[in-house]
């Protein structure tokens, strides 16, 4: 396989990143999130990566800034997503190197914890394990098994808490 490069999003890349999230899941509303995620006070410049093949921008996925709420604090978190990789190209690798990447971004910038929502057994792959084992839920009406997390530095999501997703992930529901 030609050699993927993973790197963070510049304005350049904008338009290209909305051919990406509108061919892959095939309606603009993941578009239209990014595109809000950027403009907020959730946005991490350096957690929004594209996936590149022959200068070609093929696949993005961001994290972004969150909050569990546990019954003693508010510890601040990344969820991740959304994560999209171009029809064409999928299946070969590219989604997991983004995932990959973006966790080994996360971690020197001292994020605690991922939490995503999403297909369960495709995150695992990953390392992230279901949420609740840690007695973990979120306020996105979705089942439990769907949120899978992982803890960037230990005990980070221990006695558990509510994820709170910022309010533009809330509004595509
Ligand atoms: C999910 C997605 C990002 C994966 O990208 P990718 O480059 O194909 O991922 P990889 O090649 O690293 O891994 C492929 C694996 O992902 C899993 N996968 C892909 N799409 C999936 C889906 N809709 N449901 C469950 N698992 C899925 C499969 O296990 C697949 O394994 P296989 O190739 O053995 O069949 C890409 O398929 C995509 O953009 N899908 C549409 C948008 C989406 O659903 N995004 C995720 C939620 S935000």
């Amino acid at each position: 396989m030609q050699q993927i490069k993973v790197r963070a999003e510049t304005e350049d890349d904008f338009r290209a990143i909305d051919v990406v999230n509108l061919s892959a899941f095939q309606c603009e509303s993941e578009a239209q999130l990014v595109s809000e995620l950027r403009k907020s006070d959730v946005f991490i410049p350096d957690l929004s990566l594209v996936a590149e093949l022959n200068d070609r921008i093929v696949g993005h996925v961001m994290l972004s800034r969150a909050v569990l709420r546990t019954d003693r604090d508010a510890r601040e978190i990344l969820v991740l997503g959304p994560e999209s990789v171009v029809p064409s190209q999928s299946h070969r690798g590219i989604g997991s190197e983004l995932i990959q990447a973006a966790i080994a971004r996360a971690r020197p910038l001292c994020y605690k914890a991922i939490v995503v929502a999403g297909h369960p057994d495709y995150y695992m792959r990953f390392g992230f394990k279901a949420a609740k084992e840690w007695g973990v839920s979120c306020n996105l009406p979705i089942p439990a098994d769907a949120l899978t997390a992982m803890e960037l530095e230990d005990g980070a999501l221990a006695g558990g808490g509510v994820v709170e997703y910022p309010d533009l992930f809330r509004r595509m529901f």
